[in-house]
């Protein structure tokens, strides 16, 4: 390949793919870039605003993470940067802009400006306006010699901000949610385009958000953060001699109520356009009636303000309804056809204060809205009209989980319903993707991305819809590393790790979900949630291949697993206190989801080995030898005592559940591989017993599938993915999900919703098992940290007759790709540039060191329609029935199990 042939295809900084580096929170931060090929060196130029050109050469290994190679940036120090292979005359990256935040608490010297100091708990406060006008001339800024202005901002509560009537940014919810004790996030915009000579003015919508507003279950708390809601924005102007003029609006501001006359997250938002002061935030408008706001000295707040790790919240698409009927009662509903997290933007005609409902639900029942999930979200948003034509509207300040809507008191017919919905959420690069010959698998990693897409809305979330949005820890944790596969998630999970360090540190373990609430739930360490402090960030090195983020939360890791050391009495049995177990097991009552059939200490001990694990590699990892002696030890005595306690000789677990088996085939718990060989038949014998419906829970779903393939069961671990009968994950496909739910069974099979009081349709940690579709199914697996070394080994089943998935991970596209023509099996791959792949074939036969490029293998396997069918239900595991009978045992019951069938299959279908 020449030189002249090496395509830059992308440059990003940190974690920020598909981000551009304005207002980053890094002096030196890295450098990553992807390429169509290896050349001898890069070139890497940064074009110093001041126009100071600075060129250097690197080596040709490394295009991810590269280490800052200029002098470090200051604060508002920016550039543009591109990249090249080196002495190749045409090829440079498309410039990426680099500019430094504000990087110092000292470059603030602003305070917050409060239109609402305090405000009664118990009722939703309306939103506000705030204003503030200022005079290029005023400041003796002579025409033409702004080049550049800045919007530095943040705010206790939520905010959009206005320069001269035009959007600042098209972020969402913005500053987002994070523990606000710790860390508030500040945004950089550039407001340059929207600055006019003369008077100019600046303006902000604010509502409460996380700050002040209600959240959290059991009632929700108000005020959790602080009284007030504020802004806090900084107005600078750089001038054509590089000067910098900060914009004094201190005693500038004005306030005003807003039209948004209530709002909440969860409760919905209430908009009179007739209220609307039209103008407000250009310059010409007549301000006397406003009111002056409280100001609030930025010394008083102690929290850290910090440049986001991770993309912002905007609206990503809008969808069409795809069907519109009137209902009884007069009003219209909408089905959207997909459940999403957003809002509903309407196009409206109707008379001066004609008001306009807008429900959401996620699913109907009994014809109506299915709203009791929602529990204390109403999730009603109201209009009402200026009277002025067609008028358009949506919601600025809250957000709904939902498919379905329905317009109360619409004025007009059905012709007249002009609605989209609006989906909302983390705007982050989307970085993997299956498809099968198989529709209902192909629907179902849909779901997962969808339940991806509504759940990352500025944090990692468990539900969209209901009174809680909360950054569950658990849930995290067995997502992860299905997160990575399909999007850029690392900078939304770096940031949300800082807060989970930061109240960990306050709370002395960590909480089950971050940032923390008082809202009642129990507030004590707690297995598999907790375990997030070291499997997060563990999954997100393994994925990228940064040691950085090992190293940031090192402490947050070692003090988690130093935590549970001690709550095992250093005994490594860790057998006491609150624990979630195998939460959401179908066989727990649906009052009392914890309440599984797998031993809640044996989850926590086998946890506590993982994590201990983890922990003594990372101290390897990082050079700090004496942890790494101090954690195998925990590690090795955590190992002993679940040995001792919950394993026979023979390889029987106690519990003898599918998801005591997986863990410790999974974690690797066994004494010898006999033990392991015992343990992987029984588990085949569970899952077949239990006609390969899903007998398990948060814990034991995401790896289920991958234990019974590692150990010789992959047509089981078939059978349970292509189950279609409840629990399954193709029985919620089959009832027309368009999400993964919460519960198996979150909707009966007689389309009701199950009476429990947490029953979402929209919760990612069931939909882990996009991982296994992704490395197992289409046979895309990394071998190494940072997917330098990939491993390719499709294990064709099910009667799929091709299955692929890619990637797009830290070194650009990877790809497999296989399909069966009776018993020809052929494999594509694409193996990005600076990685290497090691095919392993259905035939057994491998091939080692595939380089960068596309290769394609064929062998030869059974073919689709020779694959083991699900065995009928009335093979219950076990001695079949043949060799039962010849045993004297007399033939198994069909449809009458008897009464040890009915104990051992426990299933709740309730
Ligand atoms: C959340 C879960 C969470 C669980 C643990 C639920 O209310 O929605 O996803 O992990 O509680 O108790």
């Amino acid at each position: 390949m020449t030189r002249e042939e090496v395509r830059i295809e992308s440059v990003w900084l940190e974690n920020r793919r598909g981000v551009d580096g304005l207002g980053i929170g890094e002096p030196r931060p890295r450098l990553s870039w992807i390429a169509s090929a290896a050349p001898d060196a890069w070139e890497v130029e940064f074009r110093r605003d001041d126009g100071v050109v600075h060129a250097v050469r690197l080596p040709a290994e490394r295009t991810r993470l590269v280490d800052w190679p200029f002098d470090g940036l200051r604060s508002r120090e920016g550039g543009q940067l591109r990249v090249r292979a080196a002495e190749d005359a045409g090829g440079w990256s498309t410039p990426l802009r680099v500019e430094a935040g504000l990087l110092d608490r000292d470059d603030w010297s602003v305070p917050f400006i409060s239109p609402s100091p305090a405000a009664p708990a118990g009722t939703l406060r309306p939103g506000y306006l705030l204003r503030a006008t200022w005079d290029t001339a005023e400041l003796g800024i002579a025409p033409g010699r702004i080049l550049r202005a800045r919007v530095y901002s943040s705010a206790h509560g939520v905010s959009d901000l206005e320069v001269n009537g035009r959007p600042v940014s098209d972020d969402v919810l913005s500053p987002g949610w994070t523990s606000y004790r710790h860390r508030l996030r500040t945004q950089t915009s550039d407001v340059t385009a929207s600055i006019v000579e003369g008077r100019n003015v600046v303006g902000a919508w604010l509502a409460d958000g996380w700050y002040r507003g209600r959240i959290g279950f059991d009632g929700g708390l108000w005020d959790v953060y602080g009284t007030d809601v504020a802004l806090l924005l900084q107005l600078e102007l750089t001038l054509d001699d590089g000067s910098i003029v900060r914009v004094p609006l201190e005693d500038a501001w004005s306030w005003h109520p807003s039209p948004i006359t209530e709002v909440g997250l969860y409760e919905g938002e209430r908009y009179d356009a007739r209220l609307l002061p039209v103008g407000w935030s250009t310059p010409g408008f007549d301000d006397r009636d406003w009111s002056s706001p409280t100001v609030l000295p930025l010394e008083d707040f102690p929290a850290r303000l910090e440049a986001p790790t991770g993309p912002p919240v905007r609206v990503i698409e809008a969808l069409r309804p795809v069907a519109v009927e009137a209902i009884e009662g007069g009003r219209i509903r909408l089905d959207f056809g997909q459940n999403i997290s957003g809002r509903l933007r309407i196009n409206v005609r109707g008379p001066g204060g004609h008001e306009v409902r807008l429900h959401h639900a996620e699913v109907l029942e009994n014809g109506a809205l299915g709203v009791r999930p929602l529990r204390a979200a109403v999730s009603i948003d109201a209009y009402v009209c200026a009277g002025s034509g067609l008028e358009t509207w949506t919601p600025r300040f809250t957000i709904h989980g939902f498919r379905y809507a329905e317009l109360e008191h619409w004025p007009g017919d059905l012709d007249s319903v002009d609605v989209e919905a609006l989906v909302v959420h983390t705007d982050m690069p989307r970085t993997g993707w299956f498809e099968s010959s198989h529709a209902g698998l192909n629907r179902l990693h849909e779901n997962v991305v969808w339940s991806m897409r509504d759940n990352f809305v500025d944090l990692p979330t468990d539900c969209p819809q209901r009174d809680e949005r909360l950054g569950w820890t658990g849930d995290i944790q067995v997502f992860a590393p299905t997160a990575l596969r399909l999007y850029a998630a690392h900078g939304t999970l770096t940031g949300w790790l800082r807060d989970l360090a930061a109240e960990q540190a306050e709370q002395g373990h960590v909480p089950n979900f971050v940032p923390w609430l008082e809202c009642g739930f129990p507030n004590f360490p707690t297995a598999a949630w907790g375990d997030a402090a070291v499997i997060v960030p563990w999954e997100l090195y393994q994925h990228d291949g940064d040691t950085r983020v090992l190293e940031a939360q090192y402490e947050s890791m070692t003090s988690w697993v130093d935590l549970v050391d001690r709550l095992a009495g250093g005994t490594g049995l860790w057998n006491t206190g609150f624990q979630l177990g195998d939460w959401l097991d179908p066989a727990a009552p649906p009052d009392n989801p914890g309440q599984s059939h797998t031993d809640k200490h044996l989850v926590a001990t086998a946890y506590h080995v993982r994590t201990a694990r983890i922990m003594a590699e990372t101290a390897a990892l990082l050079g700090r030898s004496g942890d790494e002696e101090r954690y195998r030890g925990i590690a090795d005595r955590a190992l002993a005592a679940f040995r001792s306690e919950y394993l026979s000789p023979s390889g029987r677990v106690v519990s003898d559940t599918p998801t005591s088996v997986a863990l410790a085939i999974v974690f690797d718990l066994f004494a010898t591989p006999e033990q392991e060989r015992r343990a992987g038949e029984r588990l085949i014998e569970l899952v077949a017993e239990n006609d390969f419906r899903i007998s398990t829970g948060f814990v034991g779903t995401p790896i289920i599938c991958d234990a019974l393939a590692r150990i010789g069961g992959i047509d089981a671990a078939y059978h349970l993915l292509l189950q279609d009968e409840m629990p399954s994950w193709l029985y919620q496909v089959g009832m027309g999900a368009t999400t993964i739910w919460e519960r198996w069974d979150s909707m009966l099979p007689d389309g009701t919703v199950n009476p429990g009081d947490m029953t979402s349709f929209n919760h990612y940690a069931l939909g882990a098992i996009a991982g296994f579709m992704h490395r197992i199914v289409a046979g895309l697996d990394t071998a190494a940290p940072g997917g330098t070394a990939l491993r390719i080994a499709p294990r064709p089943g099910g009667g799929l007759t091709h299955a692929s998935a890619s990637h797009d991970g830290p070194l650009g596209l990877a790809t497999s790709s296989w399909r069966r023509e009776g018993t020809r099996f052929t494999l594509d791959v694409v193996v990005p540039v600076g990685a290497t792949a090691s095919i392993e074939l259905p035939d057994g036969s491998t091939v080692d060191d595939v380089p960068a490029g596309r290769h394609s293998f064929t062998c030869t396997v059974r073919d689709a329609a020779s694959d083991p069918a699900r065995p009928p239900k009335r093979w219950r595991g076990g001695p079949h029935e043949d060799e039962r009978a010849e045993a004297g045992a007399g033939p198994v019951a069909v449809d009458a199990p008897d009464a040890a069938d009915a104990t051992d299959t426990a299933v709740s279908v309730a």
